[in-house]
């Protein structure tokens, strides 16, 4: 498949878009300062919180799974059994408590956290893929 570029010109803080890549949907969200900081305190609640299993790129390794600290791009397919997860952005303490963000997947409830952390205690066994990217410049990403 080809790489996807992507603009992020008018991405705002909070907002996810979706593109596709090799036939499969890549998230591109803006993250918050709050998001970034959320992060932080709920790592004790995650499986894999450094991403430290061998299946993941390097560059999915840093503490945000990033290039950018606020730019996140993940392959939104549950490791479990290949379901959408949903974006929850406000609301997702319903499912994690004091955590407002993050991703549910309505199939069997695993939940990721806005790196694509997997949570402890649901079924996918690994973090949300990254696909390999690249800035070509400060607002166009290309995906692949
Ligand atoms: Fe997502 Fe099973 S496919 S929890």
């Amino acid at each position: 498949g080809a790489p996807v570029e992507v603009d992020i010109s008018k991405l705002e803080p909070g907002q996810l878009i979706r593109v596709e890549w090799r036939g499969k949907p890549v998230w591109v969200v803006s993250r918050t300062p709050k998001m970034l900081e959320q992060m932080k305190e709920h790592e004790g609640q995650l499986r894999d919180p450094h991403s430290q299993e061998p299946q993941q790129l390097e560059s999915s390794t840093n503490d945000y799974r990033s290039l950018r600290p606020e730019i996140f791009l993940a392959v939104g397919i549950c490791t479990h059994l290949g379901c959408s997860p949903g974006f929850f952005q406000g609301n997702f303490s319903e499912k994690v408590e004091g955590t407002d963000d993050g991703f549910y997947c309505p199939c069997h409830g695993s939940k990721f956290d806005m790196a694509g952390r997997v949570f402890q205690s649901v079924p996918a066994p690994l973090n949300l893929e990254i696909p390999p990217y690249t800035f070509l410049d400060e607002t166009t990403i290309l995906v692949g």
